[in-house]
């Protein structure tokens, strides 16, 4: 059968993967190509071991995969062949030369136009998937319009907003599908094509357009939003806990105003997760590049609390204990940065737990999903640390629970059991406050919860 549509998405991670897969899953008549230089990963897309673990990814993949819905190695060839080219590949911070430890990294991203540029002999509408930073698609206009031949390209900006965890029920029914455009006749023209693959789905109310550099931006800074709520609450958990007053209580009462909402208020360890910290980073670059100092400080200053918060929860735990850690087991309940993946990049649990160890405290890790990133997250670092996926055996004789991960499965465990398994004084101190606190300090744990009170024995 035809197609109507020839797809292609360069770079098959966490992002091209999914929002490739929905697209196939969603518009049977469009042929969908992801390629990646990774060939392990392409392998891994192509086998009943899906490269990451996302709920409901597994149905969408098997279902469209073979029919419209291919994973290949073949970039040059996809590019040939391809009429739309989503590029999806990774944008990490900088950490060479100017701009290193903020800017992002946009080497793989040069090197995809550069690819683009070589291998079309049509023209082609690139989309922009990957987060970027403001005016990266002039950047792109210039490298694939370098040889002044006849191939006319479009660049688009489409932001994509998903979360892991939830990726697939946000690409099925997104909040908004944003899309920066030229405001050329082409560039319009580009706009409403990419416009129509998501109204297949998409109620048109929901997809957004804007022009291109405001599409750019609203990425960064939606995220400098989301993550500036965490640091705002975990900020305020500090606070609760030299007072007396409970985060959960002052979450509930300032979200129940509907002009300031009650998501992403859940006081925690610390936001992780690829992106919160690059993508604020990049947007401090900006603002430095563009000598706007206070406006770089007040960003900088969400990253900043973040780090403090883990770090004093490291400290409170040392702080409990006695004022030392050396020699002591600590169980860690999860190491994903959230629940619901088996992602780990820049999860607090990695420096929760390098920091640990340089106390001299040995560690179990234990997690459903993220044990073989926990592994090579650790790998070379000195200190005693094991895993298991197993909670109640790894838990066995630790001196101390921690959880880093919100994962659904501890808040079920028998806790008299876990108790019963454990050293004593036994330590429980909850980076997540997902347990039941008064029931725990009943069955004889310390309890060390965020932003609220310590239940102790002591
Ligand atoms: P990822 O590292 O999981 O995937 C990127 C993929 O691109 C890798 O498989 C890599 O091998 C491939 N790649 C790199 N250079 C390539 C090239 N020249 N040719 C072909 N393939 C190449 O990254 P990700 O998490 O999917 O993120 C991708 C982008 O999306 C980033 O800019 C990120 O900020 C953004 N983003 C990520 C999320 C998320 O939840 N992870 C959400 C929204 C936006
Ligand atoms: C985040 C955004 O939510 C997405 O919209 C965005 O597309 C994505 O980043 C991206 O650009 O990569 P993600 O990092 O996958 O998604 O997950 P979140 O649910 O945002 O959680 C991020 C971190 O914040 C996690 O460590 C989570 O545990 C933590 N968090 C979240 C809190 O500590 N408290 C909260 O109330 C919410």
């Amino acid at each position: 059968m035809g197609f109507e549509k020839k797809i292609l998405c360069i770079g098959a991670g966490y992002v091209g993967g999914p929002t490739m897969a929905m697209i196939a899953h969603k518009c049977p008549q469009y042929r969908v190509t992801i390629v990646d230089i990774n060939p392990d990963r392409i392998a891994q897309w192509n086998s009943d071991n899906l490269p990451i673990y996302e709920p409901g990814l597994d149905k969408v993949v098997k279902e469209a995969r073979g029919k419209n819905l291919f994973f290949s190695t073949e970039i040059e060839k996809g590019i040939r062949e391809s009429e739309i080219i989503f590029v999806s590949v990774n944008t990490p911070t900088k950490t060479f030369g100017a701009g290193a430890g903020m800017a992002a990294d946009l080497q793989y991203w040069d090197k995809t136009a550069r690819q683009i540029r070589e291998h079309s002999a049509s023209h082609k509408i690139i989309v922009e998937k990957s987060t970027l930073p403001v005016k990266t698609a002039q950047a792109m206009e210039r490298i694939l319009t370098i040889n002044d031949n006849a191939v006319r390209f479009d660049v688009l900006s489409n932001p994509e907003f998903l979360a892991e965890g939830t990726a697939i029920k946000d690409l099925e029914d997104p909040d908004r599908v944003l899309i920066g455009s030229r405001e050329t006749p082409s560039g319009l023209k580009a706009r409403n094509e990419l416009v129509e693959i998501y109204a297949n789905w998409i109620p048109r109310e929901r997809i957004i357009t804007s022009n291109i550099w405001s599409s750019e931006l609203s990425k960064l800074v939606a995220n400098a939003f989301l993550a500036q709520r965490i640091s705002s609450i975990n900020s305020i958990s500090a606070l609760c806990e030299k007072t007396d007053a409970e985060i959960t209580e002052v979450a509930r009462a300032v979200g129940m105003d509907r002009r300031v909402g009650d998501k992403f208020l859940n006081a925690s360890i610390g936001f992780g997760g690829s992106c919160f910290k690059k993508d604020i980073l990049n947007l401090v670059y900006l603002c430095r590049y563009y000598d706007l100092k206070e406006v770089a400080q007040y960003w900088e200053g969400v990253v900043k609390i973040n780090e403090y918060q883990k770090e004093r929860f490291v400290l409170n735990m040392l702080n409990a204990m006695f004022n030392t850690l050396a020699g002591k087991r600590v169980c860690l309940f999860g190491f994903a940065f959230k629940a619901n993946t088996g992602d780990t990049r820049e999860s607090p649990a990695i420096f929760v737990a390098k920091r640990l160890l340089e106390e001299k405290a040995e560690l179990v890790i234990t997690d459903p999903q993220a044990l073989d990133n926990a592994m090579r997250d650790l790998e070379g670092v000195d200190g005693k640390v094991s895993f298991n996926e197993e909670p109640y055996v790894a838990v066995d004789g630790c001196d101390a629970v921690a959880v880093m991960t919100e994962w659904d499965v501890y808040t079920g465990l028998d806790f008299e059991r876990i108790y019963r398994s454990m050293a004593k004084p036994a330590f429980i101190f909850d980076g997540r406050n997902i347990l039941d606190h008064k029931g725990l300090y009943e069955i004889g744990f310390n309890v060390f919860p965020i932003g609220k009170p310590a239940l102790t024995h002591f």
